[in-house]
């Protein structure tokens, strides 16, 4: 399968997106907590640059005994948060929060040598 070179590990910010391309398809590889992750970036909703929005983390509901306390932040349930209509989806697998049949494209990435590659 053929790779394409992203950058040096490290160059791309904790939490922060770089775009690449390679013919017509465009891919964001997201690094978070040192761990990288690719998906193409065009969201399934109506095509909108989905790697390019916000990540966030997943909020949850606190609930005790029946009664809503309020929410928190999920950090270790992190969000893609497409830019055009706000569709959310996991960061881990590009499935979206509410509709699991909705799926960001994944490719996967390899770390050797120090540098990062994304296999197309
Ligand atoms: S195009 Fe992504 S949410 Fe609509």
């Amino acid at each position: 399968m053929p790779e394409i070179r992203v950058c040096e590990h490290g160059e791309i910010a904790d939490g922060a997106v770089r775009i690449v391309k390679t013919g017509r398809l465009e891919i964001g590889v997201i690094r978070q907590t040192d761990k990288y992750y690719a998906y193409r970036n065009l969201c399934p909703h109506q095509g909108g640059p989905a790697c390019e929005g916000l990540r966030m983390p997943g909020v949850r509901s606190q609930i005790e005994n029946g009664i809503f306390m309020g929410q928190t932040f999920d950090e270790g349930d992190m969000h893609i948060v497409c830019p055009w209509h706000g569709y959310e989806f996991h960061l881990a697998d590009g499935t979206n929060v509410c509709d699991a049949k909705l799926k960001l494209q994944r490719f996967d990435v390899v770390q050797r040598d120090g540098a990062v590659y994304v296999v197309v």
